[in-house]
């Protein structure tokens, strides 16, 4: 595998050296898209946040500065992603409003029912099984919770199907295929909002609350 491919397939799962520098990449190339899609945070006061795939942890640092009562739990399956995540957010986690840990979205190991807002930025796109995994995110949201995906690609733009082509794992989802993976995972209300000239996607969905809504 030549390097250049070896380095885009840290997206997936980053380890070692160049792990360590595509983390760096990760929280300053995502930070204008990710800040659009927490942009979209509009009406909720959320207490118990979970950020999914967290990276290199400055989106969860971001939900901390917007939330300040809020506690923000960050997972991501890299132990390098955990450790970086750890020193980026080190006052929060010593100010109790952070934790970081290591997990697979697709067997969540976090207690039931118990999160307002899950987020996932540029992440969906490595996760074994959309249904899957949504079902996870469902299981440990409050009834009434929020969960967010903001993602660079639409599913149709060339720049990221040419990526999908030399990253191991990666599947660029339309937003059908998304807000349909949503409904069947158990939510209720899905709404998607494109950025203007760009292929960028936010997907706000929303958890029944039990009672019809
Ligand atoms: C492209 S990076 C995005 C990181 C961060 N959310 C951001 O926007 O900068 C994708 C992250 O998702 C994580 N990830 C991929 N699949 C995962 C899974 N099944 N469970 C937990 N984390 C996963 C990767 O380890 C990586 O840190």
């Amino acid at each position: 595998m030549g390097v250049y491919k070896k380095f885009v397939n840290q997206t997936r799962k980053p380890e070692g050296f160049l792990g360590k520098m595509m983390l760096k990449g990760m929280n300053s190339g995502h930070a204008k898209m990710a800040d659009w899609g927490i942009s979209h945070l509009k009406k909720i006061e959320p207490l118990d946040i979970v950020d999914l795939g967290c990276g290199g942890g400055r989106n969860a640092g971001e939900l901390l500065k917007k939330y300040p009562a809020a506690h923000v739990t960050a997972i991501d399956h890299s132990g390098l992603s955990v450790e970086n995540a750890k020193e980026y957010n080190q006052e929060m986690i010593a100010a109790g409003r952070c934790n970081v840990q290591q997990g697979d979205v697709s067997a969540l190991e976090l207690e039931e029912e118990s999160y307002d807002l899950a987020t996932a930025f540029e992440t969906i796109y490595f996760w074994p099984g959309l249904v899957r995994c949504f079902s996870q995110v469902a299981k440990i949201l409050k009834p009434g919770g929020y969960f967010m995906i903001c993602n660079e690609s639409d599913g149709t733009d060339a720049v990221s199907l040419k990526y999908e082509k030399i990253i191991d794992g990666m599947k660029n989802h339309t937003v059908d295929e998304i807000e349909s993976a949503l409904k069947e995972a158990g939510f209720s209300k899905v709404k998607t909002d494109h950025y203007t000239n760009k292929p960028w996607i936010t997907v706000l969905a929303r958890k029944g609350t039990g009672n019809g809504e």
